[in-house]
């Protein structure tokens, strides 16, 4: 009789030991079994949720995003906004992005033929992609952009547009500097915070949007700081400067 109940009571600490371990190494599994699928599921859904999309993109609208202004949209943004409708799955025959099998043939007619392709149209491919508000330069780094991916080494002219806007920071905004800033920024005269000094920038742009700051010494001026540093030249000119010094003082 003891001897049963020992068993008993052994197989019944089992099943304690059992459920406190192997209940929650269940659950443990299988949430881990859900939660690795989901991730999975959620990837190809997604996936093919773009593609679906991609497919009911309209074909000769307009739908270049406000990213940048006309003729300074990066070769990637209007691939994103327009070329990825058909290239994005290779519909209609087109080479498909990142494949590099579709594009190899393509790339070996040489940059120039390729995009007076894409400017003028070849086949089922529309002139520009069907938008017609992209400009040459623009069509040619998409071509750029996408035949870059597979292997090309093309080089489409580069926006003009960097961060400071239509005008280069880093090159109109560099000689408005050295020609003009230069005099007081250069050496911090008057209060002026010196170029390359990254406690006197902060300390101008802190808490402020750095457009909100060009703009008021643009028109204002401050201190020491005549309404447009002085300079002669176009505004577009002088914020390229501005944004030339907080560049380079990060
Ligand atoms: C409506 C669908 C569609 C859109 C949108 C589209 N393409 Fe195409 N594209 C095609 C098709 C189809 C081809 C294949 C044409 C052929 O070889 O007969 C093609 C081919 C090309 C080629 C290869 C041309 C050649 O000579 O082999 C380039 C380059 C190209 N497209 C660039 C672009 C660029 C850049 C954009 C976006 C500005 C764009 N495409 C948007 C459908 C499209
Ligand atoms: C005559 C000297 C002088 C020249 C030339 C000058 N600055 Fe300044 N700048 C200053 C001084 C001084 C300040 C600091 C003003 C203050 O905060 O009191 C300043 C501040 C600034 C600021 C920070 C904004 C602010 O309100 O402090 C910017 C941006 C700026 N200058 C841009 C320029 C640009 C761009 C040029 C050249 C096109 C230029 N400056 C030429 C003296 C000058």
């Amino acid at each position: 009789m003891s001897g049963s109940n020992a068993s008993g009571v052994k197989s019944f600490v089992g099943l304690i030991v059992a459920a406190l371990v192997g209940v929650p190494l269940f659950i443990f599994m299988v949430v881990k079994l859900f939660t690795s699928g989901s991730g999975v599921n959620l990837g190809l859904m997604t996936m093919t949720d773009q593609a679906i999309e991609a497919r009911l993109q309209p074909i000769g609208i307009s739908k270049v995003v406000d990213s940048a202004p006309i003729g300074q949209r990066s070769g990637k943004i209007v691939f994103e906004s327009v070329c990825i409708s058909c290239h994005g799955a290779g519909l209609m025959g087109s080479p498909k992005f990142g494949d590099t099998a579709a594009w190899g043939p393509r790339i070996s007619k040489g940059f120039e033929t390729l995009w007076t392709h894409a400017i003028k149209g070849f086949n089922a491919m529309p002139a520009r992609g069907g938008s017609t508000d992209l400009t040459d330069d623009e069509v040619k780094r998409a071509v750029a952009y996408m035949a870059d991916d597979a292997g090309a080494k093309f080089e489409a002219p580069a926006p003009a547009a960097a961060a400071g806007g239509v005008v280069d920071p880093e090159t109109k905004g560099k000689e408005v500097y050295e020609s003009t800033c230069q005099a007081c920024h250069g050496t911090g005269a008057a209060g002026a915070p010196k170029f390359g000094n990254k406690a006197d920038w902060s300390a101008k742009l802190q808490g402020k949007k750095p457009e909100d700051v060009i703009e008021n010494v643009l028109k204002n001026g401050n201190g020491a700081m005549p309404p447009k540093g002085g300079y002669s030249g176009s505004d577009d000119e002088f914020r390229a400067a501005a944004h030339y010094m907080i560049n380079h003082a990060k």
